[in-house]
């Protein structure tokens, strides 16, 4: 895995000189250094600076601002600027404006408006970045490049003429023939066969919304490949002239394989973190039960770190957020920007910049706040990130390349997530059922990978972990069962709940019975099943160990297997306690070779993850040193010299006690501390184990 490699932890901040007076610069270094800042990124909207005609370039301001950053000690991340083409290109160009699946073309006026696969503004894309690669790839304060901003960020779906013309040819190579695509695409049904390469298009508006879901599918896979293709680009480019300094991107986005697009244009990848959108969530994403709140962005983190086990966060909230007309925020309250800071240390980052110096006086995000505000003066934010300036200078080259610790991995994949986008008999159970396995992990300290499925991934990196819960893998194929039998063979923990195995890689169901491919491996077939009407209550579960659960609220939700027993090794935990299928079971476990297979035929919830981590076994690493609280997140870092990092952080406004049964170090004061340990609301601490 490609991963960030430095000798000491980078602490810095995103700057946007072209937005002030350029008397304010050195004062903003200066400042910027007094908070042991050592790196900027700049750049990444700039383009119209640069070439203000088609054509005409200019590095004039960047020149000066980039040479007085380096004056003052910083080094400087450049963003190629392609997120916001200039109005005279839109304008000229208007082909390489996105369209929305309904027809309308986006104008001029916000950012990410642009196509990837315009030849012309794939063409212009390239020229910019050659032209910034041949001025700046030797510059010596620039250390490395972030391409466009976010790809895939605000819109994930593009519908021009030329993503038309692209997609066809997407799909030529892919199927070859018009009679394969029919048979991937199922275009029988509904009479929907073609039969001229120029009736395919992406899909259009549809009554019901509701478009071919192959075809839909198909339609994700390509805006992935387009994005990868529209970076590789720069990539390319930026490798050739530039060989000195690393190349990334940003953002975690829908539609996109950041794995792939990793592997294939990156030196590693960059995250955003702004925990504080879990404050509008119910706002955002109506519907979605996060419990765990801003402490959920560990999780988004743990998928960065299943891209590059170290990485840069590139943007670290350090303020109240919102546009002027959504995505309004309250002000992270005292201690939060610290905590969040450590979330992501403690999750992975090496380097880690926050968005921004100073909050943008003009524009759409006059209230998106940097740490410093329109008045420069000094203010709390800015003492806190201080704070955490000090107290990383002491942590210095000590963590950087430390590797996390987990014991369990919950297994995603991109084929899934994309079909039950549009498939609600997968899709929300999905997200339902991540975040409930990850809020019981939360809550028992036990450390967790998120772990992508990718081709080619061998036993080797499915091993590394005790238990794997894969929720609702509905597509599964017939090598992904062998790699998953293995793992259970050589002594792992497998977890599947109900939908599993009953889709093809083009997302067609098998004539097989339920869960198909890993029927054998789970010891059991599907007799029946059925969802949970929004009227009917779901059953609760009884357990076959009475000592397991009295929880009421453990209850097999939403949708339901009833299960039957096809192996002989293979034994019921819990029945379902209601509904007609009453003692049929519900959960079943299989041992095969070393390990056990674990079929769960319901959806997750916290509750009843609780009880089968007890069950799988699993339980804190740390059990004999610390007591922790639960609003209290552990984490736990490697170093190379085998020193564990161990990471306390407190998301609750309330005190919280962590009980110490050994000596430790406190790697942030360097005091030696034992017994009872206060935080703060908020605090964090980093201690140290030496084993
Ligand atoms: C990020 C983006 C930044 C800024 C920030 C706050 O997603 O990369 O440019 O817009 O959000 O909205």
């Amino acid at each position: 895995m490609k991963s960030l490699e430095l000798d000491r932890f980078q602490l810095g901040v995103c700057y946007y000189p072209e937005h002030w007076p350029a008397d304010l610069w050195a004062d903003d270094f200066r400042r910027m250094r007094e908070l042991e800042f050592s790196v900027i990124r700049v750049a990444e909207f700039a383009w119209s600076i640069f070439e203000p005609e088609e054509g005409v370039f200019s590095f004039d301001l960047f020149d000066r601002a980039i040479d007085l950053a380096h004056d003052h000690g910083l080094k400087v991340i450049l963003g190629t600027p392609t997120a916001t083409p200039p109005a005279w290109l839109t304008h000229k160009y208007p082909e390489v404006l996105n369209v929305t699946q309904t027809g309308v073309q986006y104008q001029h006026g916000m950012r990410r408006h642009y196509n990837y696969n315009a030849p012309v503004y794939r063409e212009l894309s390239a020229r910019i970045v050659r032209k910034l690669a041949e001025h700046y790839g030797q510059h010596p304060a620039v250390i490395g490049w972030q391409i466009d901003n976010e790809l895939n960020c605000e819109i994930d779906v593009f519908y021009s003429e030329a993503d038309q013309v692209a997609f066809r040819e997407w799909l030529e190579a892919k199927y070859s023939t018009l009679d394969d695509l029919n048979r991937a695409w199922g275009t029988v049904f509904w009479n929907q066969t073609y039969t001229d390469w120029a009736q395919v298009s992406l899909t259009g508006p549809t009554p019901s919304a509701s478009p071919n879901p192959h075809q839909a599918l198909d339609e994700k896979r390509f805006f992935s490949d387009s994005a990868i293709s529209f970076a590789c680009l720069q990539s390319n480019i930026l490798r050739e002239l530039a060989p000195k300094q690393w190349v990334t991107t940003n953002g975690l986005f829908g539609h996109l394989d950041s794995h792939t697009l990793t592997e294939e244009a990156l030196d590693f990848i960059s995250y955003d973190s702004y925990p504080n959108f879990s404050t509008i969530m119910s706002e955002l994403r109506p519907g979605l039960n996060n419990p765990l709140k801003d402490r959920y962005w560990s999780w988004l983190l743990s998928g960065v770190r299943s891209i590059s086990p170290n990485f840069c966060v590139m943007e670290q909230q350090s303020g109240p957020g919102g546009w002027t007309n959504r995505i309004a925020q309250p002000s992270p309250k005292p201690g939060q920007l610290r905590l969040w800071t450590y979330q992501s240390v403690a999750h992975g980052a090496d380097m880690v910049l926050y968005f921004r110096w100073r909050t943008a006086t003009m524009g759409t995000e006059i209230y998106w706040h940097g740490i410093n505000d329109y008045h420069n003066q000094p203010n709390r934010r800015i003492a806190e990130v201080a704070q955490v300036g000090r107290e990383l200078e002491t942590l210095g080259s000590h963590i950087t390349g430390a590797q996390t610790v987990a014991q369990v991995g919950i297994i995603s994949d991109y084929d899934n997530e994309w079909d039950g986008e549009l498939d609600s008999w997968h899709g929300p159970y999905t997200r339902q059922s991540v975040s409930a396995w990850f809020t019981a992990l939360q809550h028992a300290h036990v450390p967790v990978d998120a772990l992508y499925l990718q081709p080619g991934m061998g036993l080797g990196t499915l091993s590394k972990y005790q238990a794997l819960i894969y929720p609702h893998p509905t597509i599964l194929t017939n090598d992904t069962a062998a790699l998953l039998t293995e793992y259970v063979r050589r002594g792992g923990k497998l977890v599947f709940g109900c939908r599993t195995g009953y889709k093809d890689l083009t997302g067609q169901c098998y004539m097989q019975p339920f869960p198909g491919p890993v029927a054998e491996l789970c010891g059991v077939t599907v007799a029946d099943f059925t969802r949970i009407g929004p009227d009917e209550n779901a059953p609760v579960l009884k357990w076959s160990d009475s000592a397991a659960a009295t929880d009421p609220t453990a209850t097999a939700d939403s949708f339901n297997d009833i299960l039957q027993l096809s192996a002989s090794s293979a034994e019921v935990l819990a029945e379902y306690a209601g509904g007609h299928y009453a003692e049929a079971p519900a959960l079943v476990q299989n041992r095969v070779g070393e390990g056990s297979a674990y079929y769960y035929g319901a959806v997750f919830n916290v509750a009843v993850a609780g009880v089968l981590l007890e069950q799988l076994g699993l339980a804190s690493p740390l059990v004999d040193l610390l007591e922790v609280p639960e609003p209290v997140e552990l984490c736990l870092r490697e170093t190379q010299a085998g020193e564990r990092l161990i990471f306390l952080l407190n998301y609750s406004s309330a005190e919280q006690t962590v009980t110490l049964h050994k000596p430790s170090t406190d790697r942030l004061t360097g005091s030696e501390v034992f017994g009872s340990l206060t935080l703060a609301p908020f605090d964090v601490r980093v201690l140290s184990d030496r084993r």
